[in-house]
């Protein structure tokens, strides 16, 4: 069999699958054990024919696949994949380019430039910023958090990228109430400690409220690193960055802002207004996975600073040959040395959206999820707890006892399969959370959820 064939046969399996995503069942009732046993077994010890392996990947895998792809999963907050970025992907795999440097990969290097300019045009950054392409959210936090680390120790004289936080100056850490856990796990992973943050209250949409913040600031003796969100986990609400920049800027620290899918609204003349201030900060993360819809996995740290954003990511070595002209070095943004080229998914995805269809996109998302929030509140007895104001719904099923039955309805509404929506705890209340970041989701989508919800919701209630 040669590669050829196998790659046919292969793209055959993925159209396959890509014509029924749109049909099939949203949930996976798959059990982890029997599906570990049908894929697995002992290794065999010679080789395997390549097509045989991948049909019997195809296959097993099949019952253990979640249709993120399709245009129906409303849990967490999870992007599809829009068509040109995942022929783009299969390049990157095709050329196994490592987008670690120039001379591994000058198209990787060039095309990541070119992202970096295209992206701060459309959320409304500042050209001179700096881009690492990481994994995702958490990554992006983690860099945009290690820079900011980076700078206010060297502010005080300390180099902590050799010295380590071993008997460094004091700063202080303050989140949100309502920062999302990745920021509290790049704190962990950078010495800052999760639980020495101060948090900082929230309203009741989960924003960020500057005078607790201003009060917090003049209490500090020490200065700040700030994280702030573009786009509650939840609500979607949006802090208020610009009080919240000027607030921290005038203390003499350094704002962070978590823009895992709320940053994209900025993309968008109708929306951006909500993201406003977002420019005036010191590092912005954003997904790309999510609600730029490109595979997994894909983020971007954005940093003003470039060179408190190079220290912080340092990584040299006498092997790491040189370009032999001047070119962008990927590895200075990123904690990675090899990693994926994700650059061409990225460019492929820009490319074929331009400027409009990608403010497009998160209009439509957001007002699907208006929807959304009409729809299933036409039913008695059903609450919608937040301001839709972007993608974000959260629901919740009145009732005799109103955090059982919302469990209730989304367990049934998981197992009936038509959609998958998922449940967390807003305010000491079990809700459900719906959001919409998937490029190929429609009107007829959102009804047909709807429906199915409403008609679980009823059955728990028979
Ligand atoms: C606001 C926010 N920040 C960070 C993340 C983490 O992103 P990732 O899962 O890509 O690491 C998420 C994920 O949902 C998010 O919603």
């Amino acid at each position: 069999m040669t590669t050829k064939l196998l790659l046919e046969r292969t793209c055959d399996i993925a159209n396959k699958y890509l014509d029924g995503v749109r049909e099939r069942r949203v949930g996976s009732l798959a059990e982890f054990g029997p599906l570990v046993q049908s894929l697995g077994g002992s290794l065999a010890a010679g080789p395997t024919e390549p097509l045989q392996v991948i049909e019997h990947l195809a296959e097993t895998a099949s019952q253990g696949l979640v249709a993120t792809a399709g245009p129906r999963h409303f849990g967490l907050v999870i992007g599809g994949v829009l068509p040109a970025a995942l022929a783009a992907d299969w390049l990157a795999s095709t050329w196994d380019q490592n987008a670690f440097s120039f001379v591994l990969s000058p198209a990787a290097t060039a095309v990541e430039e070119v992202v970096r300019q295209w992206l701060l045009e459309l959320l409304g950054l500042s050209p001179e910023m700096s881009m690492g392409i990481v994994t995702g959210g958490t990554m992006g936090n983690f860099t945009g958090l290690a820079a900011g680390r980076h700078m206010l120790l060297a502010r005080a004289g300390w180099e902590v990228e050799e010295q380590g936080l071993f008997g460094a100056p004091e700063f202080a850490v303050l989140t949100s109430d309502e920062s999302h856990m990745s920021v509290f796990a790049s704190l962990q992973m950078l010495g800052l400690g999760r639980s020495r943050v101060t948090r900082i209250a929230a309203d009741e949409q989960g924003r960020m409220r500057p005078d607790a913040l201003r009060e917090a600031l003049s209490r500090l003796t020490t200065p700040a690193l700030v994280c702030a969100q573009a786009g509650n986990v939840n609500t979607g609400a949006f802090d208020p960055l610009d009080a919240i920049a000027q607030l921290v800027h005038d203390a003499g620290g350094w704002l962070h802002v978590d823009g895992a899918f709320g940053a994209w609204a900025a993309a968008s003349p109708a929306l951006r207004h909500l993201a406003h201030g977002l420019s005036l900060a010191d590092s912005v993360s954003v997904d790309g996975h999510k609600w730029l819809n490109v595979p997994y996995d894909c983020g971007f740290i954005f940093v003003r600073d470039q060179n408190a954003h190079q220290a912080a990511m340092m990584l040299e070595a006498a092997y790491y040959a040189p370009p032999r002209t001047p070119a962008r070095a990927n590895h200075h943004w990123v904690p990675e040395a090899s990693r994926r080229s994700r650059g061409f998914a990225v460019y492929a995805a820009l490319r074929s959206l331009g400027r409009t269809g990608l403010a497009e996109l998160v209009e439509r998302c957001s007002r699907l999820a208006q929807r959304f929030a009409e729809r299933l509140s036409a039913a008695p007895n059903v609450r919608i707890l937040n301001d839709v104001v972007l993608n974000q719904v959260l629901v919740r099923f009145e009732g005799a006892n109103a955090d059982a039955r919302t469990a209730a309805v989304i367990r049934r509404a998981q197992d009936d399969g038509t959609c998958w929506v998922g449940g967390t705890t807003w305010h000491g209340m079990h809700v459900m959370r719906v959001s919409v970041s998937n490029w190929s989701t429609t009107e007829s989508d959102v009804d047909r959820s709807a429906e199915a919800i409403l008609r679980c919701a009823a059955m728990e209630r028979s």
